[in-house]
């Protein structure tokens, strides 16, 4: 294990700004065409940017705290299918530029594939602009990409799993010194190097939220020793069931592994919720969603995770994969919540939710199920 930046290094934990509830509350936007599901089942969801601004902007106006852009590599076709899924997506790091500029309070997340061809010198003035454009509100989900095909795009070979991580702490750890530190930088590392390398403006004081989704021992000590916020996958699939039963030793070990590092972190999931005013109503929409898969867009979406490298999303089904997203949530909003409870007794700091059909099902959502979640305490406003 290697050892932490001293705090005077990273600058004060930007968990400080995110409000105080319970539960935090993120919505996972709609980047890509089809966003997390392989069917065809009639839905309005977009991945062009007014849609994906529409969400963002209900969402900041529902209350909630955060929202999440994925960001992945795909050839011709997408994911393939008669719907192309996945092929199309406005890029999240442009797409937060201007989301920054239409919102005032919500914190914009988005990933960065860092060993795609960047230097840590472009990442660290990006993220200082993206700072300062937002007012604090920016944060990045550094990933190291566990798709082969993805580095081939950039002519480059892929990396070893345990290796990713490694070139990653550097890449973070100098981005992070030219985010604090008031003199010119001069670093030889084993990946990457610079000589009096220099950033104004920083973000000073606001240094942007640093995000990670491992579940790999590697990946885990890379968050544990830099990330704020750590998106986490159940270890034993969508149900929720099990994944309370699970959930609680895994969130245990990340916490403690944060700990030694003297850090603190928020762990957060991403439940597909399905809500309707009846269970019955939820289960046919549950039902519709897998009636109408796309089989093709289905089959290669479930093949690139299983046979990837990625520690996450394992306990998948076929049938759960079309859903997509991670513990599937469906029922009433009572049902909801009561899942919510539970995933909060189960060590989840926050939610970040995915939906099918995202503009009428977040309507819904601030409707019928946040009211519920405050009489539950799990968010104050
Ligand atoms: C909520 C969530 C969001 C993720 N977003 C992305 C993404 O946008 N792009 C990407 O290439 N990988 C993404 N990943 C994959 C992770 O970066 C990571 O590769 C994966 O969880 C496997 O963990 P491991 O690298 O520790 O094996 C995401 C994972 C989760 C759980």
């Amino acid at each position: 294990m290697s050892t932490a930046p001293s705090n005077a290094v990273r600058g004060p934990s930007p968990l400080r700004r995110l409000p105080d509830h319970k539960l935090l509350l993120g919505l996972f936007l709609p980047m890509q065409q089809g966003a997390w599901s392989p069917s065809r089942a009639p839905r309005s969801t977009s991945w062009t940017f007014d849609y994906i601004a529409r969400c963002t902007m209900m969402a900041e106006e529902l209350g909630f705290d955060l929202t999440f852009g994925l960001a992945q590599w795909l050839g011709k076709g997408g994911y393939g299918g008669a719907m192309r899924f996945r092929e199309h997506e406005v890029d999240p790091i442009i797409a937060n530029a201007a989301l920054a500029a239409m919102t005032k309070r919500i914190v914009l997340i988005n990933t960065v594939h860092v060993l795609y061809g960047w230097h840590p010198l472009h990442l660290a003035k990006f993220g200082a602009a993206m700072d300062h454009i937002s007012g604090g509100r920016w944060g990045i989900n550094i990933v190291t990409g566990y798709k082969p095909s993805e580095y081939r795009m950039f002519g480059l070979e892929p990396i070893e799993h345990d290796r990713r991580y490694i070139m990653a702490d550097e890449f973070t750890t100098i981005m992070e010194r030219l985010w604090s530190e008031d003199e010119e930088l001069t670093f030889d590392g084993r990946f990457w190097k610079t000589e009096r390398a220099f950033l104004a403006p920083k973000p000073g004081e606001r240094r942007p939220f640093l995000v990670n989704a491992a579940s790999s021992p590697a990946g885990l000590d890379y968050a544990a020793k830099h990330s704020d916020l750590i998106f986490i996958t159940s270890p034993t699939g969508a149900d929720p069931t099990q994944a309370r039963g699970s959930l609680p030793a895994h969130i245990a070990k990340i916490k403690a592994l944060t700990r030694s590092y003297g850090r603190e972190v928020k762990t957060i999931i991403n439940p597909h919720v399905i809500c309707r005013s009846t269970e019955r109503e939820a289960r046919a929409a549950y039902d519709a969603i897998l009636e109408h898969q796309d089989p093709v867009a289905a089959d290669n979406f479930v093949q690139t995770f299983q046979s990837g490298d990625t520690a996450s999303w394992r306990g998948h089904t076929r049938a759960q994969w079309v859903i997509g997203g991670n513990v599937h949530l469906v029922g009433s909003p009572e049902q909801i919540v009561d899942w919510f409870v539970q995933l909060h007794a189960a060590g989840c700091d926050g939610v970040q939710v995915n939906f099918f059909d995202y503009l009428p099902d977040l309507a819904f959502f601030g409707h019928e199920v946040l009211p519920l979640m405050r009489e539950a305490g799990l968010r104050n406003t």
